[in-house]
């Protein structure tokens, strides 16, 4: 496959569906055991009806083509999905870079435990775990994780 440059820029409309479809192929790749509580159609008006037009969604773009897709809603970073041939190539790390350039005073996520290539992703860029649940708040019913990057904590 052709590895050319890749281009992150803000998603329009007709980035949604695209999106939608990286997401769903990521999250059944890289989440093999967590049963996704809506239909892919649902992810899809999900993207083209919320994320992209209230949100702040990003996507990576090669060869005119999606490949990842990142969601912010101010400081939480809501999703964070590769194409699945595309993980381990710095995607990752560059969206990283500009969720961080886009909320400098901190960043906030929530990961399932049991994705735990994910967490060492967000470790590296330097989240630590603040709080874990056994999942009853998420659709998923999924023990989750929630990470935090506070970069200006300071003693008081
Ligand atoms: C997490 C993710 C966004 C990181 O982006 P990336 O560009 O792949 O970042 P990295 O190259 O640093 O890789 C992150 C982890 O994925 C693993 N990985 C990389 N390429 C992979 C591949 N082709 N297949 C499986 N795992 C892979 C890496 O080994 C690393 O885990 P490690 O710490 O155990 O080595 C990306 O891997 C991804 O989309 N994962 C699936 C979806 C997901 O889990 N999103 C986060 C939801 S909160």
């Amino acid at each position: 496959m052709d590895r050319g440059e890749v281009v992150l820029r803000r998603a329009g409309d007709a980035d949604a569906l695209a999106a939608a479809n990286v997401w769903l192929r990521s999250f059944a790749t890289a989440l093999p055991t967590v049963r996704c509580s809506h239909t892919d159609d649902e992810i899809r008006s999900w993207f083209s009806t919320v994320l992209v037009p209230r949100h702040e969604t990003w996507v990576a773009i090669a060869a005119n083509t999606v490949v990842g897709v990142m969601v912010l809603k101010e400081a939480e970073l809501k999703q964070l999905y590769i194409d699945p041939p595309w993980r381990g190539r710095g995607l990752g790390d560059q969206f990283m870079g500009v969720a961080k350039q886009r909320q400098p005073d901190g960043l906030t996520l929530w990961t399932f435990q049991v994705n735990t290539s994910a967490q060492r992703f967000y470790q590296r860029h330097g989240f630590t775990a603040v709080e874990r649940t056994d999942g009853r708040h998420n659709d998923e019913h999924e023990p989750d994780v929630r990470l935090v990057w506070q970069p200006r904590a300071r003693l008081s």
